[in-house]
């Protein structure tokens, strides 16, 4: 390690100064009450800009809409109150240097039926995720309006608490449902080619974007490959990622793999598959 280490070097995304390049991705450590990022969530990122990332990214799929009932202890983003919070976190975050932004969801398919307030999960297609095992109803055209607004509601929150950016989750949730033949099987404007299957999710994009700052930064998160028979490829990925980019998506945060059952999850958060092997 030396003071020339590529890690240790200044890294900007538009108008935003990281000091460094290392960063803490998105996952959720289950420290929200009732869905916000109270003191013990404010302390497990404030320690990590003590200890000096450049960027720590909170809410590992904090939940945009009512309708997305948490699954993993969410935060609630479509909530008013959780706007002091994010202002106090923000605040204490940048006061050692680093920058924060939040990663933003709809868990679609990914979550139960029968948790928080009862709504249906909602997919591209009725579909059911082995992992989460709920009974998706197909997104009708105003559950798709909805949570476009629910979307840009939360992006909004998120620039009024000072944060510095948001990241859509763009794997295994509902917006990527729609990009991937395995689980659109719509025979609408939304379903089939491939610019039919990015229509909703860049319209989602272009409203945030709309509705959020010039210099406010949006990311996303993608796969770069499902890994199976009818998912997106590499190939179709990286035409995925450009369209993304073309609509306005500031950095894309890469990944390979799937995570709807317990095994292909583990081979997407390598961590926890060395712990399985170990055990
Ligand atoms: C408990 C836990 C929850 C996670 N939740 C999310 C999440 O909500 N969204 C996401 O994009 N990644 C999530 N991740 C994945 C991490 O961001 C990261 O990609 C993964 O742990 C691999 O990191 P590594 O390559 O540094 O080992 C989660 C990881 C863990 C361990």
């Amino acid at each position: 390690m030396t003071a020339e280490d590529p890690l240790f070097t200044s890294f900007s995304i538009k108008s935003l100064k990281l000091r460094n390049r290392i960063v803490s991705t998105s996952h959720e450590p289950a420290y929200s009450e009732e869905g916000l990022a109270k003191d013990r969530y404010r302390a497990y990122h404030v320690e990590k800009a003590k200890g000096g990332v450049g960027l720590t990214m909170i809410g590992g799929s904090a939940v945009v809409s009512q309708t997305s009932a948490p699954a993993f202890g969410n935060l609630q983003l479509w909530k008013d109150e959780s706007v002091p919070w994010l202002k106090l976190l923000t605040s204490e975050v940048h006061e050692h240097g680093a920058k924060v932004m939040i990663q933003l969801s709809h868990l679609g398919h990914r979550t139960s039926n029968y948790k928080a307030d009862w709504f249906p999960a909602v997919s591209v297609s009725a579909v059911r995720e082995r992992a989460h095992r709920a009974f998706a109803k197909a997104a009708e055209p105003w559950d798709m309006e909805q949570i476009k607004q629910d979307y840009v509601a939360a992006a909004q929150r998120c620039v009024e608490s000072g944060l510095d950016g948001i990241e859509l989750m763009l794997y295994g949730h509902f917006l990527d449902s729609f990009m991937t033949p395995f689980w659109n099987k719509r025979t609408d404007e939304f379903g089939g080619t491939f610019e039919n299957r990015m229509r909703y999710p860049l319209s989602v994009i272009k409203a945030i974007r709309d509705a959020v700052p010039e210099d406010f930064i949006v990311g996303a998160r993608l796969s770069f490959n499902e890994h199976r028979a009818n998912g997106l490829s590499y190939a179709d990925l990286l035409e995925a990622a450009k369209a993304v980019i073309g609509e306005g998506i500031d950095f894309v945060s890469a990944l390979e793999g799937s995570i709807d059952s317990d095994g292909r999850l583990t081979r997407i958060i390598p961590q926890q598959r060395r712990r399985m092997l170990q055990s």
